[in-house]
């Protein structure tokens, strides 16, 4: 068997062990290419998404350890912005953000690493009332966790509860 053969079996054979299995997309299996399912999928879709970023968002708003951060800000445009951000990350299919960068939404906030850390603990306990499964949670934290660096100001800090410098400017306010 020439190499491209064994290749092309390889690639066959993977395409049949992968039908029927949970991860397989069986409309994609139809034309003998498996494709696992998106993170956003195996949450539930884009409805779950929506309803465990509302949860998360009326969580973080009540939480004392970081809501002097959102005083100036309009809750309804973060949950429609992050909620899409979320679409996005977790590939939901025709996810569209439309919001601004982390780094210029956070800008001037002076989030502590300890602030972060409270917000992903919010996030923990929504998806645990969700039941989420140990994977999914693991995935999405990581994707989310990936962007501390452009949120975090003051690294290393692990205060809790501190004041929304005068500074900060908050995005306008969403047209309905
Ligand atoms: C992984 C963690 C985080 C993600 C993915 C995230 C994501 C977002 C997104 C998508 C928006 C909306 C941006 C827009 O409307 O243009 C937003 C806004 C906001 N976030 Fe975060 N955020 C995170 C962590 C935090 C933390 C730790 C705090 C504070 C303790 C915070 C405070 C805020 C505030 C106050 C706004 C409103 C900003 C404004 O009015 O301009 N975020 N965030």
């Amino acid at each position: 068997m020439s190499v491209a053969q064994v290749l092309a079996w390889r690639i066959y054979a993977t395409s049949l062990r992968s039908c029927g299995d949970d991860d397989c997309v069986c409309a994609a299996c139809a034309d003998g290419v498996s494709q696992p399912k998106s993170l956003c999928d195996r949450l539930g879709g884009p409805s779950a998404v929506s309803a465990v970023v509302s949860s998360f968002a009326g969580k973080a708003l009540k939480d004392d350890r970081i809501n002097k951060k959102f005083a100036k800000s309009d809750a309804n445009r973060i949950v429609v912005h992050l909620t899409q951000f979320v679409e996005l990350g977790t590939n939901c299919s025709g996810a569209k953000y439309e919001g601004r960068s982390m780094k210029a939404t956070h800008e001037h906030m002076g989030v502590t690493d300890g602030e972060f850390n409270a917000l992903v603990d919010d996030l923990v306990k929504t998806l645990d009332e969700f039941k989420v499964p140990a994977a999914e949670k693991t995935e999405l934290l990581n994707i989310l966790g990936g962007y501390k660096k452009e949120i975090v100001e003051k690294a290393g800090d692990t205060k809790t509860g501190t004041e929304l410098p005068a500074k900060f400017k908050p995005a306008p306010t969403l047209k309905k």
